[in-house]
């Protein structure tokens, strides 16, 4: 069984974090998104990766490299342009050959991997099995119809969906998916669908199975579903500290203090993520944040937050909630007259002042 993991594209969602970096290597309990999808292949014992990569490919290639690291070897597949899910399949013939596969949205998250379908689907082997959660907008997604348990219909991003059953994005299938691929047209949106080359398998007679799943997570470009996302994952960690706590601090519940992390005079509590070499001094870090690496949280009160690289927060009054602070960014109370507020964003930028 072969794995392909999709990560060409354009990160026009998630910004102002997707102008600087691929939307899959946006961070979840401070870990690439796109490494989650590598990591559940991997578990499922899928070794053989291809990486479908577009104009983002150099940041890509640079974050995975060759794969050692999780024991995979990784083929690079350049893809011109996004031309579609089921365009990425056909660029892939080659590498897949006619093995199984799975495919994996580089931008999917599963917060309890996928090794139990992928031995389904071994087990079984149908032409093709699909992933199925309940989402409360099924418009913005493929939506499958059901009928007796099995898939009659599905649609990609209906106007008027017939169910609330979103496809997520990963997918398990044999060699027949390339002639269904080759059998259909660009969408509305000029794109060859996964979806449409499914139905058409659907259409030929093949078997198709769904699974019902819970846990996934996908971008939709709102900072709560990153919040969310980051939920998901810290809540499955296990408690790990290698830092370093001082006798003045209190470390509760599930929370991971990475190498090099001091805690000072602070409290944290879990679940949360603290990176290397990050500084939490006389501060107070709450439930659902993770910080990374070489942040600075000084004087100041944070939780449900994420931070990422080289931040730092100093001497802040009120507590910092329910937010997303990219790379390098500074937010200090300074005691300097007059007071006020003194802002540089950048663009799409977002400050909320709660009283
Ligand atoms: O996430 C689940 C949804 O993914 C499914 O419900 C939809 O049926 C499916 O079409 C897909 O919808 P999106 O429109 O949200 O897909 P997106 O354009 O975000 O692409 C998904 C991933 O695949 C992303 O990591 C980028 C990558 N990609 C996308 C295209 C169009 C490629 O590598 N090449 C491509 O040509």
């Amino acid at each position: 069984m072969k794995g392909l993991v999709l990560s060409g594209g354009k990160g026009s969602r998630l910004r102002p974090l997707t102008y600087t970096r691929a939307k899959q290597l946006v961070p979840v309990a401070n870990k690439p998104v796109l490494f989650y999808g590598i990591e559940a292949l991997a578990a499922a014992d899928v070794r053989d990766i291809g990486i479908v990569v577009g104009d983002t490919h150099e940041e890509i290639r640079a974050a995975v490299g060759d794969g050692s690291r999780w024991n995979v070897t990784v083929t690079y597949i350049e893809q011109d342009a996004p031309r579609g899910l089921a365009h990425a399949v056909l660029i892939s013939e080659s590498f897949i050959g006619d093995e199984p596969f799975v495919m994996y949205l580089g931008d999917n998250l599963l917060n309890k991997g996928i090794t139990p379908f992928v031995e389904e689907f071994v087990r079984t082997r149908p032409a093709a099995q699909i992933l199925l959660t309940r989402v409360p907008d099924p418009q913005m997604f493929g939506v499958a119809e059901l009928a007796d348990g099995s898939v009659i219909r599905l649609v990609e991003k209906p106007k008027e969906p017939k169910s609330d059953l979103a496809l997520v994005g990963v997918y398990m299938f044999g060699p027949e998916i390339f002639e269904s691929a080759r059998a259909i047209q660009p969408s509305g949106r000029n794109e060859l669908e996964i979806t449409d080359a499914i139905q058409n398998l659907i259409d030929r007679g093949c078997v198709v199975r769904p699974h019902l799943v819970e846990g996934w997570w996908k971008d939709t470009g709102k900072l709560d579903d990153m919040l969310e996302a980051n939920r998901l994952i810290l809540d499955t960690l296990d408690r790990r500290v290698d830092g370093s706590v001082d006798a003045d601090s209190r470390v509760e519940g599930k929370v991971v203090i990475e190498t090099g992390a001091e805690i000072i005079d602070s409290v944290v509590r879990g679940p949360v993520i603290i990176g290397a070499n990050a500084r939490i001094e006389r501060a107070y870090v709450g439930p659902f944040t993770s910080i990374m690496n070489n942040v600075v949280v000084r004087a100041s009160e944070i939780e449900h937050s994420i931070v990422l690289e080289d931040s730092v927060l100093s001497d802040l009054s009120n507590r910092v909630i329910d937010s997303l602070i990219g790379r390098n960014v500074r937010i200090m109370r300074e005691p300097v007259k007059p007071s006020a507020y003194r802002f540089m964003l950048g663009d799409n930028s977002e400050v909320g002042i709660r009283w």
